[in-house]
């Protein structure tokens, strides 16, 4: 007995869609592949780092008190840098890190939404009132990056940057407290 011509067409449909649907399949697999591996090894990632900080007091006491801000180097050699964005600059206005070198930049706004970005690297974040945006990087080679700020937030927000000065290593002497400022050039 042979099939009927309507039986034929809707196995054919159905062969259609399932190609389809294997098709996609592979798409979506692909796309989370590449998410996940540069993830974990190049540190390209959504910046989710959820960190509740309060907007009213940072400035205040604590991390992102003002004598806390820029570069520090811990005992361990770890080099953090913490930045407050605010209506309209970054403080510090100019930020020193070492060359090829892990480095954590840690940023607080206590007023509105603001977002960065690093030119010619991997930082880019949103910075939110109410949360501690956190990024990490390696820079590697030196110069004198442009920092601005990529999220309108105001009547000021063009003239809001700051630059990020990436010093060899052997330039990159912290004093007695691990604090490490921008030459003057
Ligand atoms: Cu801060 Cu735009």
């Amino acid at each position: 007995m042979t099939d009927h011509p309507a039986e034929l067409h809707e196995r054919r449909i159905l062969g259609t869609e399932l190609l389809w649907a294997f098709g996609v399949g592979v798409l979506i697999a692909a796309t989370l592949s590449v998410i996940v591996f540069t993830a974990l090894t190049r540190d390209i990632n959504p910046p989710s780092n959820v960190e509740r900080i309060d907007p009213k007091t940072l400035h205040l006491s604590g991390e992102f008190a003002e004598q806390n801000l820029g570069t520090t180097v811990t005992a361990d050699g770890g080099v953090t840098v913490r930045v407050i964005a605010t209506q309209f600059m970054f403080v510090p206005r100019c930020i020193a890190v070492p060359r090829q070198r892990r480095v954590t930049l840690r940023f607080a706004t206590p007023d509105v939404v603001h977002g960065l970005l690093i030119t010619g690297t991997n930082v880019n974040t949103m910075v939110v009132p109410g949360f501690v945006a956190q990024v990490h990087t390696e820079f590697p080679r030196s110069a004198d990056l442009l920092m601005p700020c990529h999220e309108y937030c105001g009547l000021g927000h063009s003239e809001m940057w700051a630059t990020v000065q990436v010093v060899p290593e052997d330039d990159f002497k912290p004093d007695q407290d691990g604090r490490v400022s921008c030459a003057q050039r």
